[in-house]
């Protein structure tokens, strides 16, 4: 058994549990919707695709995401997670980003379960994967979604993290090359907050004036939320906790 990284959204091996990582910001954003009381998140990659759910969604539903790291026309709300705050504003958020969510998705056809992570649930998301990969005797996958499809830091950041979490709880798993890379890539940041600034995507963020978000996704382990991908159908993905 193994704990591997995948640094970029390509075609991983399969693994018993894996955990998704875009902290820049869909998955931090995904933990906080889950955690300010919205009942299920829909994931997908399309921005037509998002809106044509939200309208076939009984009762209505939130749309949220971004491109540019901006909220597209039209909708409720962007990709920010400081906008999930209060009470939420629906049942269901459907969220579309440029690389969070299709990451979510592809990961779905490699692992048999699924977690979003981020830093925002550090210790509880990789304690349950641990439980799962123990329960399974199974490797486990730490995939980045990167930015269209290369390596960003903030992600590799952060599954070095995941990496040093995980080893805590799954002591005698192998770790890959990759999984080493991203513990000393980890290591070599005096704070979660270097980290990520030392990314692209910090500096895109805040060249859009956004650069708040860096700041709050660095928070490591403010929430106990699990978000899980219960289900994937056409492209979409379906995440409680
Ligand atoms: C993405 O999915 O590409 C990111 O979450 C972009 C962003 O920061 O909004």
């Amino acid at each position: 058994m193994r704990i591997d990284v995948a640094f970029t959204p390509g075609q991983p091996d399969d693994a018993a549990v894996a955990v998704v990582i875009d902290v820049l910001r869909a998955t931090t954003t995904i933990a906080y919707a889950l955690t300010q009381g919205y009942r299920r998140v829909l994931a997908c990659g399309e921005l037509e695709q998002a809106r044509e759910l939200a309208r076939r969604i009984d009762g209505g539903a939130v749309l949220a995401g971004e491109r540019k790291c901006l909220k597209p026309e039209g909708f409720d709300l962007g990709n920010s997670p400081r906008e999930f705050e209060g009470a939420p504003l629906g049942d269901t958020l459907v969220i579309t980003t440029t690389n969070g969510t299709r990451a979510i998705v592809t990961a779905a056809a490699h692992a048999q379960t699924v977690a979003i992570g981020s830093l925002a649930n550090l210790t509880s998301c990789a304690a349950q994967v641990a439980r799962v990969a123990r329960e399974r005797q199974g490797d486990v996958l730490v995939q980045c979604a990167g930015v269209r499809g290369a390596f960003t830091m903030d992600d590799a950041y952060a599954a070095g993290r995941y990496v040093q979490e995980l080893s805590v709880w799954l002591a005698e798993w192998e770790r890959s090359d990759a999984a080493e890379a991203a513990e000393a890539l980890a290591r070599s940041f005096e704070s979660s907050g270097d980290g990520l600034a030392a990314s692209q995507s910090a500096r895109n963020l805040r060249a859009a004036d956004l650069y708040d978000d860096v700041r709050f996704c660095a928070r490591e382990s403010a929430l106990e939320i699990v978000p899980i991908v219960a289900d994937v159908d056409a492209g979409v993905a379906l995440i409680t906790a």
